[in-house]
């Protein structure tokens, strides 16, 4: 099928914080992230501070504000920190940024260049759901480390097999699913890959709408999901609460040793939620022969679901702000290139126990 709107990748995922410094910190011994580049008071930001994270092609960008009244600290005040812009690379950003306003999207900033001594990078941006952009950005003309502005930073992390983004999940209010369905359809040409309706993910007491969008070239995955009504409050409703608004629910980092990344993650204390033992019990049942070891997987928490192409390995983490709100996947496909319902249930079903433990329910 045509790809109307070109995405060469994600080019990086930046976060609103509070306090950039420490975020850095955390990512970079926890997640194994390296710290590569910087843009703060020693550079002439006089009002923002950048730090950039990097391993293998995944890129994550903090910001956070150097003093008060600026207008990012009100988003942070209400959200708390938060994914603030998934960025796309494009071919052409001017024809990425005129296309996508003339299908319909929001202008958030026309475009314009970027420069040092190093070249020029083009950039503009979207506004999608809640207080999320995505940017658009072109380096073909830039030597540099990033973006223009940026210095380089060697400050190692020691990685854990992170590779790439494999996807960003969206919580949108009650009714709003099909509204940024159409909206990802008509103005990024992304195509629906997956639904899943109120019985496919449920519990006694609540449910979710899920729909899975991916880009023309497949590359880019944005799952949609909406509170259902049930007899107890969603925890799609939960984090709409918490978060003042829609916003990005999980950032799924994809591996190619689930195992080795889980068992380095735990072992610097991430925490993740936890699964049931019989889940296991049903497991070679449900999915068949996998390579793995399934007391190695039970050990560790590791989720297996299967679909026509293939297995895939997921583990989420609990929430890593203080809030209720944004957490990280670390997923591992052997084949597999879509989303397993077993395991969006077994996911509903543990953040709804986390749920229950917090009194949200
Ligand atoms: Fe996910």
């Amino acid at each position: 099928m045509a790809d109307t709107f070109p995405i060469r990748r994600v080019d990086h995922v930046r976060h609103y914080v509070n306090n950039a410094r420490q975020s850095a910190f955390f990512y970079q011994h926890t997640f194994g992230f390296s710290i590569t580049g910087y843009r703060g008071l020693e550079t002439g930001s006089s009002d923002l501070v950048d730090y950039v994270l990097e391993q293998n092609n995944i890129r994550l960008v903090f910001t956070a504000p150097l003093r008060p009244g600026l207008p990012m600290s009100d988003m942070i005040s209400r959200h708390g920190d938060f994914v603030r812009d998934i960025a796309f690379e494009v071919d052409d950003v001017d024809w990425a940024f005129n296309e996508a306003v003339k299908r319909g999207a929001s202008a958030e900033l026309e475009p314009y260049w970027m420069e040092d001594d190093h070249g020029k990078v083009r950039h503009a941006a979207i506004k999608t759901y809640g207080n999320v952009l995505h940017s658009l950005i072109n380096r073909d003309k830039y030597t540099g480390h990033f973006l223009p502005g940026f210095i380089e930073k060697n400050e190692p992390g020691d990685p854990i097999g992170l590779l790439e983004v494999d996807h960003c999940v969206g919580n949108v209010e009650l009714g709003k699913m099909n509204e940024w369905v159409k909206w990802y359809e008509d103005v990024l040409g992304f195509k629906n890959l997956i639904s899943f309706d109120d019985q496919d993910i449920s519990t006694e007491y609540t449910s979710l709408m899920s729909k899975v969008m991916a880009s023309g070239n497949g590359r880019v995955k944005f799952p949609i999901n909406e509170p259902a009504p049930g007899k107890k409050k969603s925890q799609i409703d939960e984090y709409l609460e918490f978060f003042g608004g829609p916003g990005v629910q999980h950032v799924a980092m994809l591996t190619d040793d689930i195992v080795h990344t889980v068992s380095r993650l735990r072992a610097r204390g991430v925490p993740f939620l936890s699964v049931p033992r019989t889940y296991y019990d049903e497991l070679e049942a449900r999915v068949g022969q996998i390579d793995e070891d399934i007391e190695v997987l039970a050990d560790l928490g590791i989720l297996v679901d299967r679909d026509d192409e293939g297995y895939l390995l997921q583990i989420f983490t609990k929430p890593i702000t203080d809030r209720p709100t944004l957490f990280y996947e670390i997923i591992h496909r052997k084949g597999a290139q879509s989303f397993g319902k077993g395991n969006f249930k077994a996911l509903f079903e543990s953040i709804e126990r986390e749920q229950a433990l917090r009194g949200t329910l």
